[in-house]
């Protein structure tokens, strides 16, 4: 017999929609289907978890889009998904359980009738389906969010959990949550009309990375970080999401975004509230999304007339040829961002922010800095010059862990100081356990109802005022925009 989805264990069940002993039986819509992330992270994250055991016994995946596709080329562009994407390898018996479960609907997302046909594929039917929990995934650009949240609250596809008059549903939506502020508001409102709050779930699929996880167990599990993790003995933190990778054919999707929406105003500000937020009362959802909020809360606006100083924008040199982008564009494709935290912890503790595509190195990590000794104790000049600071570094990835380093004495007559890392290597530590992906985990807890890693609505409202003013400076030109080779290590002007 297969494993429930659901156990006692999750009954943290906010609003008690799913809260159910057990989930036998699940549909996850998959809006945006032809596009780059289904085939590359969700579909291989649903066949992990068919892999694994850990889907409803009764699972269907109904995939969305607007193009005329015939499903046999929809499945042999998901099994390619699979075979290259997914950290198991493609088996055939497992490859076929999901054959039989996938179908495609073309939907034309600006015509109401559409969401009758798809009503129809779903066999929405009350009450006979109220077991069956409905998980609708948006995976298109944001700009087709509204438009897709209104056809299916139209059709009453969806429904708010309180009024109890439909099957349970839940909605997923892609990061970034709208374009900018207004585009958030505007959209959070249109969502609140058709579902309560403890059914929408804004991805942010950094949350769900193990390592990401980690900080905060890192930080509230060990009892020595705490009383150090504050303006008295750190100096500034930094903190990089490097890629290799360009835009990989994405370019009308990046366009749109550019590395501001695609990655400073999600992932990173998400990092930064981990390692910034104070304990929370307790690990329950709501607890822990009142202290990210409070970190957002606290950021400090951005002064627009410091902006030249605390920020470099450019573009990797080579972007404009790139497929699906303007030969003239100013889209930025690296970001670094100088930022504070106006609270008691933090006070005049400068965070700085990096990001970029087409670099040197695959590299995403927290760099802690720790304040100088106060004084220095060797007598000979060049040992106190070499002195440098404790920086606690965790690896988020690649080379996933946690280095802390410290001043050691170099063997020898002379009293010289080295630097030497002290180092947990996460796949050292924890061979025999695979890490579950980010999506895996994620996709579990939309099907769980825990909301946990997900943002809140005030959370995306908070980071998208914070980035307004980058926003504003890029499409004003008031930031200067500068360029970088291909492969290198950025620019060199950084805050
Ligand atoms: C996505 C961005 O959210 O994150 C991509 O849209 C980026 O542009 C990706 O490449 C990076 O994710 P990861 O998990 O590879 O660090």
């Amino acid at each position: 017999m297969e494993k429930p989805i659901i156990t006692k264990a999750d009954i943290h069940d906010i609003g008690g929609l799913f809260n159910k002993p057990e989930l036998h039986e699940a549909t996850f819509i998959i809006f945006g289907a032809t596009g780059d992330l289904t085939m590359r992270k969700l579909i291989p994250a649903l066949y992990n978890l068919c892999v694994d055991k850990l889907l409803p016994r009764d699972f269907k995946i109904v995939t969305v889009a607007r193009s005329n596709k015939s499903l046999d080329s929809m499945l042999a562009r998901f099994k390619s998904g699979v075979e290259r994407f997914s950290r198991n390898k493609l088996n055939d018996d497992c490859w076929q359980k999901m054959v039989d479960r996938i179908s495609y609907v073309q939907v034309d997302y600006d015509r109401q009738e559409s969401y009758e046909t798809l009503k129809n594929e779903l066999g929405i039917t009350l009450p006979e389906n109220a077991d069956r929990h409905y998980l609708f995934y948006l995976s298109t650009p944001p700009t087709s969010f509204q438009v897709i949240i209104d056809g299916l609250g139209k059709s009453g596809l969806v429904t708010p959990a309180h009024h109890k008059a439909g099957p349970p549903t839940r909605v997923v939506f892609e990061k970034p949550f709208g374009r900018d502020l207004q585009s958030a508001l505007a959209l959070n409102e249109l969502a609140h009309h058709y579902l309560d709050e403890e059914q929408l779930f804004r991805m942010d699929h950094y949350l769900g990375k193990e390592t990401v996880q980690n900080i905060l167990i890192f930080r509230f599990a060990n009892s020595i970080f705490e009383p150090i993790w504050n303006r008295r003995y750190i100096s500034h933190v930094r903190i990089t999401a490097f890629e290799n990778i360009g835009i990989e054919g994405r370019g009308a999707f990046y366009e749109e975004a550019g590395v501001i929406r695609d990655v400073l105003q999600n992932h990173l500000l998400q990092i930064l509230a981990l390692c910034a937020m104070e304990p929370p009362n307790s690990f329950d959802a709501e607890h822990i999304r009142d202290e990210r909020a409070k970190v957002f809360k606290a950021l400090r606006p951005l002064d627009p007339y410091a902006l030249r100083n605390d920020v470099s924008l450019a573009q990797y040199e080579g972007y404009l040829n790139e497929e699906g982008v303007a030969k003239d564009s100013k889209t930025p494709t690296y970001a670094s961002v100088k930022l504070f935290i106006d609270n008691w912890r933090w006070a005049g503790i400068p965070f700085v922010l990096s990001t970029g595509k087409n670099l040197k190195k695959k590299m995403t990590q927290i760099e802690i800095v720790y304040t100088p000794v106060p004084l220095c104790l060797f007598k000979e000049n060049d040992v106190c010059m070499k002195l440098e600071p404790n920086v606690l570094t965790i690896r988020i990835q690649p080379e996933e862990g946690i280095s802390l380093r410290i001043g050691t004495k170099t063997p020898g007559e002379k009293q010289d100081v080295s630097p030497v890392q002290l180092d947990f290597d996460f796949n050292q530590s924890f061979k025999e356990k695979a890490q579950q992906e980010a999506y895996e985990k994620l996709l579990l807890d939309c099907l769980r109802g825990n909301q946990t890693l997900f943002a809140r609505q005030e959370e995306v409202e908070h980071m998208w005022r914070f980035v307004a003013p980058l926003l504003e400076g890029v499409q004003s030109g008031q930031i200067p925009m500068g360029n970088y080779v291909a492969g290198s290590n950025g620019p060199e002007v950084k805050p």
